[in-house]
């Protein structure tokens, strides 16, 4: 292994593409709903709470679990986990905890990014259509847009396929001139975008409603709910904390493998954190929810793909400077999406490049055709069933965008508190300038953030099976019979996946260590 792994450029962009892994449509999307439905300045409780229990110690985890299988030229999961396991358990153990973090890892880069892009690719369509006018015609719903839109193979191609090419051409550039200059030029216009949107939604005074403002969708959000705090609204904060910072999926790790051995990790953990809290807590919070308050008072939230592709649009179309307020926020949602997608793009690369040994732009170009193939299902079941339901984006989402995202989280904490112990410790601290103190270690990484998670999960599980998604057929599709083939197609390719994972983890593996396997004992080090 004295192949030379790729390195970061400098301080600014392994930031700054940090913080673009982190920072996604979950922050602007995903965010602004979760608060407002569950308890509004309730939901930071359970919210800032995860944060601290299960956030900030698994992101410091997750740098080191990359920096430390760098080291040994690994980019993908399965290795990582089995280099720190072998620490404490034998190396056939480790080889099994690394295959089952493997596994989850590829499940959420090849999965979560099958229906991701094609987000990405919406949001690309509609800062098009702001531009050109498409959604401004009033005689037709904004609701009925979306729907057309979903529905039409010819804007959905397009635009899907253009984020696949912009994702493929990032990747092939390599860490340097791909992702970090792609993360230098999209990362300071969010943050501009965010700002300029902020301060046309704060001054839009109260155009239909007097009770309806900003402030007042301000308070919507801010203002607890004591009521709606429950068992469910935790659930969520702790998931979307998750999903937000990009934890449990593999690709935080995967970015900290390009660092130097010796490249502080605790510091720049803590700055991504603040940097995606930023986009979240404030530029999140502060657009959606007020803009759609201010024109459709609290009925016209919306949640999720509802809020970002039905009312906003909606509302774009009345007010004065729509369209160009329009392009401004699918242009930020575009850039967000893309700077997020790239680093589960480049998972499955390095895998490739690690394990099969292709050359990157090969191994960009077969990823580009997988994505087409494990996103064909989200792009035709709109348009071949007539629906809008999208059953198999929801069932792939349910299971490796929300529930694995938990697990890999475990496995992964469980490597380094508990099996590696103090060891990763002092590797987290190796060239760090701030420092883990030895009390952080055992009360949080060994302690609490292991128990919060495994609490969250045995939560999730229960939640899980009271809304019927253990069930042969989901009681979601339950009463739709067109959908339940699609449901299944879905556990169907989310098994096949995992299955594949596992497997090509084990065997990487066993083709780099495969001497510490049979004699059971660790001998390869560096
Ligand atoms: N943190 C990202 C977000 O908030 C999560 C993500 C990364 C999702 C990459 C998909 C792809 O959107």
């Amino acid at each position: 292994m004295a192949e030379k792994r790729e390195n970061w450029g400098s301080k600014l962009g392994l930031i700054l593409a940090m913080a673009g892994n982190a920072v996604g449509l979950g922050n602007f999307w995903r965010y602004p709903y979760q608060a407002a439905k569950n308890g509004g300045g309730a939901f930071m409780i359970p919210y800032f709470g995860a944060l601290i229990l299960m956030g900030i110690p698994l992101m410091f985890v997750e740098w080191n679990l990359g920096r430390y299988g760098g080291k040994y030229g690994h980019g993908s999961l399965g290795p990582m986990v089995y280099l720190q396991a072998r620490e404490g358990v034998s190396p056939k153990m480790a080889a099994i905890l690394g295959g089952l973090a493997g596994a989850i890892a590829l499940g959420v880069t090849v999965l979560v990014n099958s229906y991701y892009n094609h987000i990405i690719g919406w949001t690309f369509g509609y800062a098009f259509m702001s531009v050109t006018g498409g959604y401004m015609d009033a005689a037709k719903s904004t609701g009925e847009v979306f729907v057309n839109y979903i529905q039409s193979p010819g804007l959905v191609f397009t635009f899907w396929l253009l984020a696949l090419v912009v994702l493929g051409f990032a990747v092939s550039g390599g860490i340097q001139k791909g992702i970090e200059l792609l993360a230098k030029f999209m990362m300071p216009t969010i943050y501009i975008f965010g700002i300029i949107l902020i301060i046309r939604t704060l001054t839009l005074g109260s155009p239909v409603n007097p009770d309806w403002s900003p402030i007042a969708g301000l308070n919507y959000i801010w203002s607890p709910r004591w009521d709606q705090l429950s068992w469910t609204a935790a659930l969520a904060a702790a998931g979307q904390i998750f999903f937000t910072l990009s934890l449990g999926m593999g690709i935080i790790c995967n970015y900290a493998s390009y660092l130097k051995p010796d490249d502080d990790i605790v510091l720049s953990g803590i700055t991504t954190i603040a940097l995606n809290e930023v986009a979240e807590v404030i530029l999140g919070g502060t657009i959606a929810i007020p803009i759609a308050y201010t024109f459709l008072g609290e009925a016209g939230l919306g949640a999720g793909v509802g809020l970002s592709f039905i009312s906003l649009p909606n509302i774009f179309r009345t007010m004065a400077g729509g369209q160009l307020m329009g392009t401004l926020w699918f242009l930020l949602l575009a850039f967000a999406g893309v700077t997020s997608a790239v680093a589960m793009y480049n998972y499955v690369v390095s895998l490739l490049e690690e394990s099969f040994g292709f050359a990157k732009k090969k191994a960009a170009l077969a990823v580009f055709l997988l994505y087409v193939v494990v996103g064909l299902p989200v792009a035709l079941e709109p348009i071949l069933t007539k629906t809008a339901d999208l059953a198999y984006f929801t069932e792939v989402d349910n299971w490796v965008g929300s529930y694995l995202l938990v697990v890999l989280g475990l496995i992964e904490v469980i490597a380094a508190g508990w099996i590696m112990g103090g060891k990763a410790k002092d590797e987290m601290n190796r060239g760090s300038y701030w420092k883990v103190p030895d009390w952080f270690f055992k009360v949080f990484i060994q302690f609490l953030t292991p128990i919060s998670i495994i609490g969250l999960l045995v939560m999730s599980t229960r939640d899980y099976i009271k809304a019927g998604y253990f069930k042969l057929v989901p009681s979601f599709v339950a009463n739709s019979p067109q959908l339940i083939p699609w449901v299944q197609a879905a556990r169907f390719v989310v098994f096949g996946v995992l299955a594949i994972g596992f497997f090509q983890a084990y065997k990487t593996i066993r083709d780099k260590y495969g001497v510490e396997l049979e004699s059971n004992q660790v001998s390869i080090r560096k």
